[in-house]
């Protein structure tokens, strides 16, 4: 039977005020598919992008809009065909499958998910933690996994070192023995990124961070982190050791400028990465192994202290607003 719950949507992208508290009409779980009754529901800066709208998209998304593409919480009931969860099961999901910014959907009390899209939450992770950490982690485990991973006594330069991505990488780039060198937008956030790993902190919106990092380490580092992008990336050439990598993973400032080939040879021979976790969330089985991997990782306490500011779910207009403002460290999670 359809059921009526209670849903964040957007009608017209725009501010924080477009996200409306709607009631909205479910179907039953389809073949494939499980009804999971949402417990914590992850903000993730794509949320605001989406909201806004021009992110990534060449065609206009259909509204009403429900945004939203992580979360933790029980599966309620499941469709024909499902048999690797059931009803009780802790679960959690990052993204419904292709077309990860399109098909949204988790700003919502309960929602039919893809079961093959489901990992099991384990003892000693809980739903909140889940949720702040399932997307920001695997584009963490992107970066170490797959671009750069910090040899002990590298310098690493992690931009935002306090957000909900930099506080990931400062703690696993400081667990692989790096020094982390992270900029901050505040003296709390500095604190809280010291906290969690970064040996020095730079407040980079009062200081010039380039001479700030030569400083540190005078022959420069060995990576850049950089979710920032546009106020950031170019300047962080800089701040660069020869043959260091730079990754760009965010927007958070607005989209890097095209950056001249030549500049990496000019500025040292430096390699440019670019990731997305959307192209490797399309395997299933290769979510369900990176986030074992995370959920170890929380559960030995490397990964720590991550759960989140929260608010109501009802109240994500306000948690948006807060998030577009800079104003705290760390991930932040919704309640319905
Ligand atoms: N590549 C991928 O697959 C992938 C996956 C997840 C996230 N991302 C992207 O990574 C970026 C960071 O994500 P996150 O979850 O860490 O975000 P977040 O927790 O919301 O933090 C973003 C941080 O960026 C800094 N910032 C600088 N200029 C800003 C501005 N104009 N508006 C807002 N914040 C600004 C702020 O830190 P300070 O106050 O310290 O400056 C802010 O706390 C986002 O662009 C997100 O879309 C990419």
């Amino acid at each position: 039977m359809s059921a009526i719950v209670k849903a964040i949507r957007i009608h017209s992208h725009g501010g924080p005020e477009v996200l409306r508290w709607e009631d909205v009409e479910i179907a039953p779980p389809g073949p494939g598919e499980a009804r999971v009754r949402h417990t914590a529901i992850a903000l993730n800066f794509s949320d605001i992008n989406i909201r806004r709208g021009g992110f990534y998209q060449k065609d206009p998304l259909p509204m009403p809009l429900i945004p939203g593409n992580e979360a933790a919480g029980v599966v309620t009931s499941v469709g024909e065909g499902v048999r690797d969860v059931k009803p009780g099961d802790r679960v959690g999901y990052v993204g419904v499958g292709a077309g990860f910014f399109a098909k949204t959907g988790a700003y919502a009390l309960e929602r039919n998910v893809p079961a093959t899209r489901l990992v099991h939450l384990p003892d000693g992770v809980a739903d909140i933690e889940a949720a702040a950490m399932m997307l920001k982690g695997l584009t963490a485990s992107n970066i170490v996994n797959k671009i750069y991973r910090p040899a002990p006594g590298d310098h690493v330069l992690i931009h935002a070192a306090a957000s909900g991505v930099g506080l990931i990488l400062t703690q696993w780039c400081a667990h692989f023995g790096a020094v982390v060198i992270g900029t901050v937008g505040n003296a709390e956030k500095a604190r809280v990124a010291r906290e969690h790993g970064a040996a020095h902190t730079i407040l980079y919106r009062e200081t010039d961070f380039v001479p700030a990092v030569k400083a540190i380490v005078p022959q420069g580092v060995r990576a850049v982190l950089d979710g920032v992008g546009k106020d950031t990336f170019e300047k962080s050439m800089d701040c660069a050791a020869p043959f260091a990598t730079l990754v760009n993973y965010g927007n958070a400032s607005g989209h890097v400028p095209p950056i001249d080939i030549m500049q990496l040879s000019l500025k040292g021979t430096l390699s440019m990465w670019r990731p997305g976790v959307s192209h490797f969330l399309g395997d299933p089985e290769r979510f369900k192994t990176l986030c074992a991997e995370l959920f170890d990782l929380v559960q030995k306490g490397v990964l720590r202290n991550l759960a989140a500011r929260t608010y109501p779910l009802a109240e994500a207009a306000r948690a948006h607003a807060d998030a577009e403002r800079a104003l705290f460290a760390g991930p932040v999670v919704l309640l319905p």
